[in-house]
């Protein structure tokens, strides 16, 4: 794991576009994995703006997200399906075939966590980008969850709905649950970068990188990766760089 120390969160974004850029540039045809939130977004409007300048194409790209939430229809403005077609998908040259989100409508659910699993088992993410939720999460993969679990149905913590409840009307239209992407296949990925910026992720931050590694905090995992990078900004980092546990 490498931790990366940037000024700030456009710094953060800069410089996890400069190894997408490099890495389609290599390969046209890379699998990229994709995190929502508020996190990795002024990384997409840098893939969005250089797009437009004629820099990149994405027309052979493929990607594969980590999450969605249970109940919502595709065209919900909170579900992870419509926020990927409006904050990336719609400005880019991809096709949305190439493009991946689990279906958190699908009839059978149980029939769609072993499809998404098999799926990211046999297009392993080139690069997957993730944020980090205040409780350690990744994708919505909440603490406690297994090491070794694949796609499956979470239940979300108070703490995430609480989190997650700035982008809906009111904390009660949050949804209760979501399919995520398990641990095992996030890990799958050959390169993981981790974006994490703001005080509230100070603590999570500490603990993925600089703690035990144990499912109470699922991004500690990690550490075991043998390609990760994680890029931090200034007040994410703080107990990282004061070099003590938070209090
Ligand atoms: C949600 C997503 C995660 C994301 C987290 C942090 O719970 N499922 O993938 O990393 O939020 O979001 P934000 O970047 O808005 O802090």
């Amino acid at each position: 794991m490498r931790f990366i120390l940037a000024k700030d969160a456009t710094d953060v974004s800069q410089r996890a576009y400069d190894f997408i850029r490099k890495s389609i540039l290599q390969n046209p045809s890379l699998i990229l994995g994709l995190a929502t939130g508020s996190t990795p977004l002024e990384l997409y409007k840098l893939m969005i703006s250089d797009h437009k300048r004629g820099n990149l194409s994405y027309k052979k790209v493929k990607t594969i997200n980590l999450d969605e939430y249970v109940g919502l229809p595709e065209g919900h403005p909170q579900s992870y399906r419509y926020f990927m077609d409006n904050n990336l998908f719609n400005h880019i040259d991809i096709d949305k075939n190439n493009t991946k989100v689990p279906r958190g409508n699908a009839i059978n659910l149980d029939k769609e966590c072993e499809e998404y699993s098999s799926f990211v088992s046999t297009n392993r993410p080139d690069i997957q980008i993730l944020g980090i939720g205040s409780n350690g999460h990744i994708a919505f993969n909440e603490p406690g969850t297994s090491f070794n679990s694949s796609t499956h149905i979470v239940k979300l913590k108070d703490s995430t709905i609480k989190d997650n409840a700035r982008f809906f009307e009111n904390e009660s239209e949050v949804p209760q649950q979501a399919i995520t992407m398990g641990i095992k296949d996030i890990m799958s990925a050959k390169m993981i970068i981790l974006l994490a910026t703001g005080s509230s992720k100070a603590e999570a931050l500490y603990r993925a990188i600089k703690g035990p590694i144990t499912e109470d905090c699922p991004a500690s995992i990690l550490q075991t990766h043998p390609n990760t990078v994680i890029l931090g900004d200034h007040t994410s980092s703080f107990w990282i760089r004061v070099n003590r546990e938070p209090e």
